[in-house]
């Protein structure tokens, strides 16, 4: 993706009440009183969206790493079209959990179809991560449409990782400078499956499919050049040419420090919400809900670009 360098000028323009009328007035984007985070309300992605409409939410998305889509009445055929404005589309690994007739978006569910099977991914994002750190291009982006939410509980955190590698202590910088990790799909996946006999076995084919990947360990933002820490519990497995016990001990260092409280925005959902968040900015965390209780969201995930560090 092409880097788009704006003034700081520009930042401001995403929700000044003094930008100028036309097409851009005709939704209102109202950051968070937190470390990231923005709702857009009056919005339908129903209608088709205007070039300079998109622009705009591009510029927030870019300044806020999450966007909160209110009351968005859409079917999954407009969720991944609205998605594909961002770029391709992933096709997760599980596929017995897509939704069916729509291989781009992924099933976050904890409900079962009559056979009793799983409808989807049920314990996705059990840990803090960065969706798809795993591969050589990790995901731009996700999008997670809420269908069905539970009375209690179920709500999403986001933390910020620019801030965290900003408010890092200089003697962990100087330990990350010019670090690389490794992020595997595999990590946590076996102690997931025993916790959850209903994941699937992975075959051949699919653990081909999800080969480990070295990433920065500080990465570098390809549209705003900000720096980010880019690691997680779930998928970082080591820091490549550390000793064992010194590659965990800063590892443990580090995600301590990068989901302390004060970087995190925690998003109690409501009906119809579609949520787009930046995976190149933030990690996250389903903090999950009582068991009795039914959750089911749709997520789409945006091809991203090869770190940058
Ligand atoms: C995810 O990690 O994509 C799922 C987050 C959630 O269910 O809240």
């Amino acid at each position: 993706m092409t880097a788009i360098a704006l003034p700081p000028s520009a930042r401001a323009s995403s929700h000044s009440p003094a930008a100028p009328a036309g097409p851009s007035d005709a939704f209102e984007i109202r950051p968070f009183d937190a470390a990231l985070g923005a709702e857009v309300l009056g919005l339908d992605l129903n209608q088709p969206l205007a070039d300079d409409d998109f622009a705009r939410l591009h510029r927030a998305h870019l300044d806020h790493h999450v966007l909160v889509f209110r009351d968005q009445r859409i079917s999954p055929v407009a969720h991944v079209s609205f998605s594909r404005r961002w770029g391709p589309l992933e096709v997760h690994v599980l596929r017995n959990f897509q939704l069916p007739g729509h291989p781009e978006i992924l099933q976050v569910s904890n409900l079962r179809d009559e056979a009793g099977q799983p409808l989807g991914l049920g314990d996705a994002g059990v840990f803090w991560h960065s969706d798809l750190s795993y591969k050589e291009k990790p995901s731009l982006g996700s999008l997670l449409h809420a269908q069905e939410l539970p009375a209690e509980g179920g709500d999403t955190l986001f933390a910020n990782q620019h801030l965290a590698y900003e408010q890092l202590p200089q003697a962990l910088k100087i330990a990350i400078e010019g670090r690389k990790a490794e992020h595997s799909y595999l990590a946590r996946y076996e102690e997931l499956r025993l916790r959850n006999p209903w994941r699937p076995r992975l075959s051949d084919a699919q653990i081909a499919e999800v080969k480990p990947a070295v990433h920065p360990v500080v990465r570098i933002h390809p549209e705003t050049g900000r720096r980010a820490l880019f690691v997680s519990e779930h998928f970082t497995t080591r820091i490549v040419g550390l000793p064992d016990d010194e590659s965990r001990d800063l590892l443990a260092q580090l995600f301590d420090h990068s989901t302390r409280p004060r970087l995190v925005y925690r998003h109690r959902w409501q009906p119809h919400d579609l949520v787009f968040w930046d995976n190149r900015s933030l990690l996250h965390l389903a903090s999950g809900c009582p068991p009795t209780l039914r959750r089911h969201l749709h997520r789409t995930t945006v091809e991203g670009d090869a770190t940058l560090g």
